[in-house]
């Protein structure tokens, strides 16, 4: 568990990791190639070591080669199956589907179900290999994805809530390999996202309007090895500047790029903070006190859903009534509960948490649920009267790198416990 004594202004310079989220499918892509595959700025967070394993079972070898730098190689191409141990605890191992269907021709991986953020189906996944000619179904909980040889075809990716991210990487990673074009439809267009078409490109794919909702691949018949630096967290750049924000602090995020991070900026700045543009980062200067916004989430570039709780976290000491409404995940609100707990006034109606600004915070023993809610717990325990104890931890060592550390770097009063035994062990989550 996190303790954590309220109350001091963050300031100093933090520096953001690499992202999880774009490393995850990367390091999936490694099963394209039989030739090595080298990483940097890869962030050692929980959900890259499960990527390792799962890799592991796959038959991919991986070497930590630096710091944050790791190599990936195939050592057998045979393993085509995906274990329900390891998916259920990541979502994100979805991603290897793509990838072990276009090389290995078989893919069978557990089909990960809902998670406390929702009920986050996979059919997209599925109906885009089915588009590229493979056969797709699920057996006794596993998705079952075979095919001799993909096709290129137009795959329209949309659903219900827009585009999909993961979809859309495994999608891309089976277009890759498949013979002829494919054009993906309403494609999600996330900066992980692109680094992933730009990595496949480096590997000798040829993807086209990388960037654009509309994708295009030119099969081709192998890939070879590359080397990337993963970009930086946007999403724990955007939690350190709602940090800098509500604790009325001054930080220099280096790292955060004004490109990824447009409508979080524009919020911050409606909430009365300054955000300046530094050499390698943004500058955050919080307000004397937070004023109420109204904000929706969406696919990028619209304010992501993976910060929605942590700028729910700044509301509740804004002077006035926001409205925050979630349009991906619209159950993702466990938060809420345990924020008010903290003294903080939301009602959840429908999609949206209605937050009334309340002018203090008290500490208070608060549980986690997921990882951006633990992350929003821990900003609100920052600012909060007295201490805050923040439990099960864990989620939030699934996406973010030493956050405690880079949190008292800037002046917290933030310390590790190791207590957490009596509140359950990890298990399943999302990702
Ligand atoms: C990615 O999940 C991220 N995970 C999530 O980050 C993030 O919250 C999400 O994108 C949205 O930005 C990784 O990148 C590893 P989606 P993903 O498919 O790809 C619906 C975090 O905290 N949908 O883009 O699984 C879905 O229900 C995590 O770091 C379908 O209807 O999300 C949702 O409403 C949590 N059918 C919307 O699309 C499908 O087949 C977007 O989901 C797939 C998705």
């Amino acid at each position: 568990m996190f303790e954590i004594e309220g109350g001091s202004p963050l300031r100093g310079e933090v520096t953001v990791s690499g992202a999880k989220n774009a490393a995850l499918p990367i390091m999936a892509a490694s099963l394209l190639t039989r030739e090595p595959v080298t990483l940097h700025r890869v962030p050692r967070v929980r959900d890259v070591d499960t990527m390792i394993r799962m890799l592991r079972v796959l038959g991919v070898r991986s070497e930590w080669v630096g710091p944050n730098s790791l190599t990936l190689r195939i050592q057998d191409d045979e393993p085509t199956t995906a274990p329900y141990e390891l998916v259920r605890t990541m979502r994100a191992s979805i991603c290897v589907l793509g990838p072990l269907v276009a090389r290995r021709h078989r893919a069978r991986v557990a089909h990960p179900g809902g998670c406390v953020i929702g009920v986050r189906p996979i059919d997209l996944h599925m109906k885009a290999l089915r588009d590229l000619g493979a056969t797709v179904y699920v057996e006794h909980g596993d998705v079952i994805a075979e095919s001799v040889q993909l096709v290129g075809n137009q795959v329209y990716l949309s659903g219900p809530r827009g585009s999909t991210v993961l979809g859309t990487a495994n999608c891309l990673c089976a277009a890759v390999l498949a013979e002829g074009e494919t054009i993906i439809e309403d494609a999600a267009c996330e900066p992980e996202i692109c680094q992933l078409a730009e990595f496949l490109n480096l590997m000798g794919a040829r993807i086209s309007a990388i960037g654009s909702k509309r994708l295009h691949i030119e099969g081709v018949e192998e890939l070879h090895g590359a080397e990337i630096e993963i970009i930086p967290d946007r999403i724990e750049a955007g939690t350190f500047m709602a940090a800098a924000t509500v604790s009325r602090g001054n930080v220099l995020v280096r790292g955060a790029r004004r490109e990824h991070l447009g409508a979080v900026i524009e919020i911050l700045r409606q909430i009365g903070a300054q955000v300046i543009p530094e050499n390698d980062g943004l500058r955050v200067i919080g307000p004397d006190r937070c004023h109420p916004v109204d904000v929706v989430t969406g696919p990028f570039p619209a304010l992501p859903t993976d910060l929605q709780a942590q700028l729910t976290a700044v509301l509740c000491l804004a002077d006035g009534i926001s409205v925050v409404t979630e349009r991906v995940y619209p159950d993702r609100f466990m938060h809420v509960a345990e924020l008010n707990r903290m003294g903080a006034r939301i009602r959840k109606e429908a999609e949206s948490a209605i937050v009334e600004g309340v002018e203090r915070l008290s500490g208070a023993p608060v549980t986690a649920s997921d990882l951006r809610a633990s992350a929003a717990l821990v900003l609100a325990g920052l600012v909060a009267q007295g201490s805050t104890r923040v439990h099960r931890v864990y989620h939030i060592d699934r996406g973010y790198e030493r956050i405690e550390e880079k949190l008292e770097s800037l002046g917290a009063r933030i310390r590790r416990v190791h207590d957490d035994t009596s509140l359950g062990a990890p298990d399943s989550d999302a990702s």
